[in-house]
C-alpha cells in the first residue's frame, strides 16, 4: 500500500460520527483529505482518531450490503473508506489486519471469517495497542476483543423455529435442518435459538427430522452443549456457501423417500443459502409444498419473498450495526467505552456486547419492514402492485392422474410420454401416472376396475355401445361443461362425425384423438412381382387377386384370428357391403334381425375366401400384433386394418421399418349389394375419462387434443387428427389417402363390436371365429348373433 491510498484508509471518526448523529448529511466537512491536496506522511498520524474496517467476502450479498452501509455512513461525512475484504481466507484477513496495522489506525472492526483463527490478528492488533471491535461475528479463544457489536443471533435463530412452528399444523411434518459454517460462532448461536423453539415440537411429533441422524440422536435434549451442536452442524452445515447447501440439500432429497417429502419444512440458516435450499426443494416433483427460513433481507430473497419461493427472512438492520460500530469506536477514540447491555463469552473472556434487535419478514409485513423502513427501494423489485406484494393465489394442490393407453411401441409408446413429461413440467402440481397396456390385457384390466367401480382417470375408449354401457353405469365423467366452456372453443375444434362417436344422447364422456377407417393394406412389391397391377375393387376381383397370390406362392392375407376382432372386420364389411346402412341398423335396432340374409352372405362370401386357404400358417393362434409383424416382414400381401397399421407392421417388423410400398385400397364393392362401395367402416381411437376424473385430468385431455399436438401424433404417424390444424402433421401419402378416402363415405360405420353394447362385441367376435376355425356354417353365425341379441336387447 502506498503512503498515499493509506491515508484513504485512515478515518477521522470524531467528524464522520458528528456528521452522521446530527444528521448533517450534506455538509461538507474542511478537514476531509482530498486526493489531489492531501499531504504526503511518511508515518501515520498517531495522534488522529482512526479505524480501519475488515469484512469476510464480497460473495456474499450480506457483506455487500454491510460494505454499502459503512460507505453510505462515511461518505456522508465526506470521507472516503477503504474496507477490507478476506474472500473467505483467514491469512487474507490477517494480512488486512496487519496493513491496519502499520497505516497507524487506532480501532479495526472486523467480522471475522473464521471465528479462532482471527484470534491471531486480534492479538497482534491489541499488541500494537488498537481496540478491536468483532462486528456481527464473535471473534473466539483471544482476550484481544473489546467489543461486539451484533445482533441478537440467538433471537435469529428462535425467529426462524417459530416461524417454522406457527406454519405447521398436525403431526410428522417432515423438518429439514441446515446451519452456517462451523468456524462461524454464530452458526451456533442461530442454530441454538431455533433448536429451542424446534425441539420441543419434534418431542411432541409436529416435527419429524429428516436429514440428520446426530440430531435426531439428541432430539430429546432441550439444551445442547457446544459439542453436541457441533456434531449437528457437522451434519448440516452449508459452511455458508450456496453450492454447498445446493449440493447437500440434493444428497438430502436423493437419500429420502417420496413419504419423507410432501408438505415440507425448512430450517435455512441465512439467505444465501435459503435460495440454493429452495430451489432444490421447489424442483423435486415429491415436494408438494415448502416453508423456508432465512436470514439478512437480502435484495434477492426480498424478492424470492415476493414471488413466494422463500417463506421468510429475518431482518438484521445492518445500518443499526454501522452505526453503533461506529459510535464504539468513538468511544474508544475519546477514551471512553462503549455501552455495554450484555456480555458474550468467546471462550477466555466475557466480552461486552450489544445485541441489536431482529424482525421475522414475511410476504405479510415485507413492504413495511424492507421498503417503507427505507431498507431497500421498491424499484429495486418486481411484482409490487400498489406497492404491495399482490395476494398469491394459493399453491395448486398436488394431484395425480391415472392415464391407461395401449400404445405398447413407439412412436406412441414415446410420445405419450414425452407429451406427459411436457405437461407435468408446465404444471409442477400435477403426476400423471401413465400405465401402458396390450390391447386386450387393456380391455380384460379395464373390466375389472369398471366392476370395482374405480375407472382410472382417462383411458383408451373407441366410443360408441362399450362407451355407452360404461356412461350408463355411472363410471364416466360427462365433461360436456368442458367442451363448451369458452363459447364451445375445445368442442368447435374436432370434426363434429368423430366427437360425436364419443356422446351419448348429446353429452360426451370421452374425446376422440385419432379417426380413420379400416381397409386392405397391401405391400405393393408382392403384388407386383405376382403381376397384379391394379387394386381389386369387387370382391369377385379380388378373390381372383388372392388366388393369384396363391398361385405366386405368397401368402395372400395375415391374420390374427387368435384377437378375433380381426377377423370379424373382414365379415362386418362384409354385411356392410352387402347390407347397407338400412339393414345393419334394422338389425341393430331390432326391427330387423342378425338373421336377414344379407348377414348369412356375408357369412358365405367370407367362406369363399376362406375356402381359398388364403392366411398364414398358424393365423387361428396368432393375435394382431403378430398378424401386424407378419405383414410388416413381406411374408404377405395383404391385411386388413385401420389407420394404425403403418406405425404397428413397422414397429412389430423385424427390421423397424416394415414394407417399405405400402399401399392401401378400399373394401371391395360386392355386386348386388344395398351398400355403396365408399361406405367405410372403422373407428378411431379417443380418451375416455373415468367418473372421478380431475379438472387436472381433463385440462390434461385438452392438452393432448390440442392442435400442435394433433400435428406431432400425426407426423409421427400415429394416427388421422380429428382436430382442426392437427392435419398440418399429416403427411404420410397412405394416411392422407385414408383419410381422404374416409372424407368420401356417405355411411360411416363404428366397427360393430364398438357400436354395440359391450356384450354384443364378444357375441359377434366370437360367432365369426367359429367360420374361420370351420366349426360353424354361415347360418350358425347369423343364427348364434341374433340369439345374443335378443338376450342382450330382451327383443
Ligand atoms: C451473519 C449472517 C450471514 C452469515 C453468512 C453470519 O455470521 O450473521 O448475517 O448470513 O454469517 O455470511
Amino acid at each position: 500500500m502506498s503512503k498515499k491510498s493509506s491515508l484513504y484508509t485512515i478515518i477521522s471518526i470524531f467528524f464522520i460520527a458528528a456528521m452522521i448523529l446530527s444528521g448533517c448529511a450534506q455538509a461538507t466537512p474542511t478537514t476531509a483529505p482530498q486526493e489531489t491536496t492531501a499531504p504526503e506522511v511518511t508515518q501515520p498520524p498517531a495522534a488522529k482518531l482512526s479505524v480501519g474496517v475488515v469484512l469476510p467476502t464480497k460473495d456474499e450479498p450480506r457483506w455487500i450490503q454491510d460494505e454499502t452501509r459503512f460507505n453510505d455512513a462515511f461518505t456522508a461525512a465526506g470521507y472516503d473508506v477503504q474496507i477490507l475484504f478476506s474472500q473467505g481466507d483467514s491469512a487474507k484477513e490477517k494480512a488486512n489486519v496487519e496493513s491496519l496495522i502499520s497505516s497507524g489506525v487506532q480501532v479495526i472492526i472486523i467480522c471475522p471469517q473464521d471465528a479462532t483463527a482471527a484470534a491471531a490478528a486480534a492479538d497482534e492488533a491489541h499488541a500494537a495497542g488498537i481496540k478491536v471491535i468483532s462486528y456481527d461475528r464473535l471473534i473466539r479463544d483471544t482476550a484481544s476483543v473489546d467489543y461486539y457489536v451484533t445482533f441478537d443471533s440467538i433471537q435469529v435463530g428462535k425467529l426462524q423455529g417459530q416461524y417454522l412452528v406457527d406454519h405447521a399444523t398436525g403431526t410428522g411434518n417432515p423438518l429439514y435442518l441446515y446451519a452456517g459454517a462451523a468456524t462461524d460462532n454464530n452458526a451456533f448461536l442461530f442454530f441454538q435459538g431455533a433448536w429451542e423453539v424446534l425441539q420441543p415440537k419434534v418431542v411432541d411429533g409436529t416435527f419429524v427430522i429428516k436429514n440428520s441422524s446426530q440430531a435426531v440422536a439428541l432430539q430429546d435434549k432441550a439444551t445442547l452443549t457446544r459439542d453436541e451442536m457441533s456434531n449437528i452442524i457437522g451434519q448440516i452445515t452449508t459452511d455458508w456457501k450456496f453450492d454447498v447447501a445446493k449440493n447437500l440439500a440434493e444428497a438430502n432429497l436423493t437419500a429420502a423417500t417420496a413419504a419423507d417429502k410432501g408438505d415440507v419444512f425448512i430450517l435455512a440458516p441465512n439467505d444465501g443459502t435459503a435460495r440454493s435450499i429452495a430451489d432444490v426443494f421447489a424442483a423435486d416433483k415429491d415436494v408438494t409444498s415448502y416453508v423456508i427460513t432465512g436470514q439478512d433481507a437480502e435484495e434477492p430473497s426480498i424478492q424470492y419473498i415476493i414471488d413466494g419461493k422463500q417463506t421468510m427472512t429475518v431482518l438484521k438492520d445492518v445500518r443499526t450495526l454501522v452505526s453503533d460500530a461506529i459510535a464504539a469506536a468513538i468511544a474508544y477514540l475519546q477514551g471512553s467505552t462503549p455501552p455495554e447491555t450484555t456480555t458474550y463469552n468467546n471462550g477466555v473472556v466475557d466480552v461486552p456486547a450489544k445485541p441489536s434487535a431482529v424482525i421475522a419478514v414475511d410476504q405479510s409485513n415485507v413492504v413495511a419492514a424492507v421498503i417503507d423502513s427505507g431498507y431497500w427501494p421498491a424499484g429495486d423489485f418486481t411484482g409490487l402492485v400498489g406497492g404491495a406484494v399482490p395476494t398469491q393465489p394459493p399453491p395448486a394442490a398436488p394431484v395425480t392422474v391415472e392415464w391407461w393407453h395401449i400404445s405398447t411401441q413407439d412412436p406412441g409408446l414415446s410420445l405419450w410420454q414425452t407429451m406427459a413429461d411436457e405437461y407435468m413440467v408446465a404444471h409442477p402440481n400435477v403426476t400423471i401416472n401413465i400405465t401402458v397396456l396390450e390391447n386386450e390385457a387393456f380391455k380384460t384390466k379395464l373390466t375389472t376396475v369398471m366392476q370395482g367401480g374405480t375407472p382410472p382417470d382417462i383411458f383408451q375408449s373407441w366410443g360408441g355401445g362399450v362407451m355407452n354401457d360404461q356412461a350408463n353405469a355411472g363410471l364416466l365423467l360427462d365433461i360436456s361443461s368442458y367442451l363448451d366452456a369458452d363459447g364451445g372453443a375445445w368442442r368447435n375444434s374436432f370434426g363434429q362425425g368423430a366427437l360425436a362417436v364419443y356422446a351419448l344422447e348429446g353429452e360426451n364422456y370421452g374425446v376422440p384423438w385419432d379417426m380413420g377407417m379400416v381397409g386392405w393394406w397391401y405391400n405393393k412389391d408382392i403384388f407386383t412381382q405376382a403381376g397384379i397391377t391394379q387394386v381389386p375393387t369387387t370382391w369377385d376381383e379380388f378373390l381372383a387377386d388372392v388366388s393369384t397370390l396363391k398361385a405366386a406362392g405368397v401368402t395372400p392375407i395375415s391374420l390374427g384370428e387368435k384377437d378375433t376382432w380381426t377377423g370379424m372386420h373382414i365379415w362386418s364389411y362384409l354385411a356392410t357391403r352387402l347390407c347397407g346402412q338400412e339393414g345393419f341398423l334394422a338389425a341393430a335396432n331390432r326391427t330387423g334381425a342378425f338373421t336377414d340374409d344379407c348377414f348369412v352372405e356375408a357369412g358365405q362370401k367370407l367362406q369363399e375366401l376362406i375356402a381359398l386357404d388364403p392366411f398364414q400358417p398358424g393365423f387361428l393362434g396368432a393375435n394382431h400384433d403378430e398378424m401386424q409383424g407378419y405383414f410388416g416382414n413381406g411374408k404377405a400381401a395383404m391385411e386388413l386394418s385401420g389407420q394404425w397399421a403403418p406405425s404397428v407392421e413397422s414397429a412389430q417388423a423385424a427390421d423397424g421399418v416394415g414394407v417399405v410400398n405400402l399401399g392401401f385400397f378400399s373394401f371391395p364393392s360386392i355386386a348386388g349389394g344395398a351398400g355403396k362401395a365408399t361406405d367405410a367402416m372403422g373407428g378411431g381411437n379417443g380418451f375416455a375419462l373415468g367418473k372421478d376424473a380431475s379438472p387436472e385430468a381433463v385440462d390434461f385431455v385438452m392438452y393432448l387434443t390440442a392442435p400442435e399436438q394433433q400435428a406431432r401424433m400425426a407426423a409421427a404417424g400415429m394416427g388421422i387428427p380429428v382436430v382442426k390444424g392437427g392435419e398440418t402433421g399429416l403427411t404420410d401419402p397412405n394416411m392422407l389417402l385414408v383419410q381422404q378416402t374416409l372424407a368420401k363415405a356417405e355411411y360411416f360405420q363404428l366397427y360393430y363390436d364398438q357400436y354395440m353394447p359391450s356384450a354384443m362385441g364378444s357375441i359377434i367376435n366370437e360367432a365369426v371365429a367359429g367360420l374361420y376355425a370351420g366349426t360353424s356354417t354361415p347360418d350358425q353365425v347369423a343364427q348364434a348373433i341374433e340369439t345374443g341379441a335378443q338376450q342382450v336387447f330382451g327383443k
